[in-house]
């Protein structure tokens, strides 16, 4: 069962020194998965939503690499929104949690590390369906 509880705010590493900054994710304690795949949304109109869909097991860290978006986050029963709008800022976010992303600011990239390869199986797509999982006993 997935709890909102779990999703969280990671600081990254950042190193800024007279040639600008640098962050880096790398397995360890702010990244408890290893690193299956990577992609990354952008170009995404004003007043797009995107997300909209649960995972049974994926994890994720969501950067939003340059500009903002808001990420909501629901388990079923609560429902919490993270804001992303720093290159050294990551979400965390579990399995068994429907996510919304609304807000982007124009020019925004957000990038998506993930624990599992690509695999549609794995979605809820149907937000009654994610509900009837997340709310069994
Ligand atoms: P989707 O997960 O619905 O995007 P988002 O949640 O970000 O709005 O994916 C959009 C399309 O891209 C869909 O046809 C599946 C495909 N896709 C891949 O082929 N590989 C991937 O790693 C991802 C995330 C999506």
């Amino acid at each position: 069962m997935g709890d909102v509880a779990n999703c969280h705010l990671v600081s990254l590493p950042r190193i800024s020194d007279g040639r600008g900054s640098l962050s880096f994710i790398q397995p360890g304690p702010l990244l408890p998965f290893g690193i299956q795949r990577v992609y990354y949304l952008y170009d995404v109109p004003m007043g797009q939503e995107r997300g909209a869909h649960g995972h049974r097991r994926l994890e994720q860290l969501m950067v939003a690499v340059a500009g903002a978006v808001d990420v909501e986050c629901d388990d079923g029963r609560k429902r919490r929104t993270f804001r992303l709008a720093s290159p050294d800022v990551g979400l965390y976010v579990s399995p068994m949690i429907w996510r919304n992303l609304t807000g982007f600011q124009p020019g925004t990239v957000c990038m998506v590390l993930a624990s599992e390869p690509y695999d549609e199986g794995d979605y809820y797509r149907r937000y009654d369906d994610f509900l009837a999982a997340a709310t069994a006993r």
